[in-house]
């Protein structure tokens, strides 16, 4: 299990696991923090759902546009050599950029954050959304890279992965004498940082629903939910699974079972790799996702256009 799991997270825990860019109209400006009230909007069955700028994304430090507006100008140029990296694979490489500390201390809201209620969520150019705890950055030196250093071409090489030929850039956060694993993130075709609050994304997960398939909401959260969202909450890569409508009102339990054990079977060059879980897992994930027909955050397609519109606000 565990070597399935680091050679699964090897090829998609990191960012950039290959598709389109992700549309520029969907990318916050430079640290947003919501200044709106928090608006409600009722549901089915369940309680309240907030809106989730009201609370979920604390700030949001998009990485390029800090850069381009001289954000970065201050801070001391950082190298880091790390064992190995996930994306060149490379033993020896030197990594140049910006203290990963420096760059989140950039955002007062940082130091505000408490580990137990705040995550850091990194998201690539693709739509990739990864969670890590605040712990995880801990107790190593993480440098967000610009470039390799003394590669030609500058500032990154192009490698090919499947059929197409890419960059870790723009930003890819690497570790100072560190090994790739699954504790740390090592994002790669990395956009942006937010900081997040738990509460609000666990609301959006369905947390609060009695009965919850809990070990399936686990395997969701750690398999699926960097490409997928649901109630608009997660990955862009893959498509939205609870709102308007619930995959499993519109797709069959067997057609779900045998599309997420090997979605290749059905669609030749799938970027959705296929699942490393057990079938009795894969099951528990398609109870989960049922269960979160009861807590949409939206039913039709103009609700939740509204509520895409307060996300990105
Ligand atoms: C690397 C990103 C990635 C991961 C991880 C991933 N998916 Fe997907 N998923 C996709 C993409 C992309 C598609 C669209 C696939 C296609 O059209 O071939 C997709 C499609 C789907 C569909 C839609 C099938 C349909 O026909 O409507 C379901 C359901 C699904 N994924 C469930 C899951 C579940 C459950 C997991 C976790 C076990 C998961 N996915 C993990 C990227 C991913």
């Amino acid at each position: 299990m565990r070597t399935q799991l680091i050679s699964y997270v090897m090829c998609c825990l990191a960012c950039g696991c290959l598709g389109p860019s992700q549309p520029s109209s969907v990318t916050p400006a430079i640290e947003t923090s919501e200044a709106q009230p928090a608006q409600v909007l009722d549901t089915a069955n369940e309680s309240k759902i907030d809106t989730p700028h009201s609370n979920e994304v604390i700030a949001s430090l998009d990485l390029r546009t800090m850069q381009e507006t001289g954000r970065f100008k201050d801070l001391k140029i950082a190298r880091a050599n790390p064992i190995s990296d996930p994306f060149y694979k490379r033993a020896k490489a030197t990594f140049e950029g910006y203290e990963l500390n420096a760059i989140l201390a950039l955002s007062p809201k940082y130091k505000t954050l408490d580990p137990t209620r705040h995550s850091l969520r990194f998201v690539c150019l693709d739509g990739y959304k990864t969670t890590f705890s605040l712990d995880s950055i801990r107790g190593a030196r993480g440098v967000l890279a610009t470039r390799v250093q003394g590669d030609t071409p500058v500032p990154w090489p192009v490698k090919a992965r499947g059929k197409q030929k890419q960059t870790a850039g723009p930003y890819y956060l690497v570790w100072d004498a560190e090994t790739y694993d699954e504790k740390r993130p090592w994002p790669y075709q990395l956009t942006q940082i937010e900081f997040i609050s738990n509460e609000s994304v666990d609301r959006r997960l369905g947390t609060h629903l009695k009965n919850l398939d809990r070990a399936g909401e686990a395997l969701f959260r750690t398999y699926c939910l960097a490409c997928h969202s649901v109630n608009l909450q997660g990955g862009q890569l893959g498509p939205e699974l609870n709102v308007p409508k619930n995959i499993t009102e519109y797709r069959s339990h067997d057609y779900l079972l045998a599309f997420i054990k090997k979605p290749q079977d059905f669609r030749a060059g799938s970027v959705m790799p296929p699942s490393p879980l057990k079938e009795d897992e894969i099951k528990s994930v398609i109870v989960y996702l049922g269960q979160l027909k009861d807590a949409k955050v939206c039913s039709n397609a103009s609700q939740c256009s509204d509520y895409m519109d307060a996300l990105h606000k």
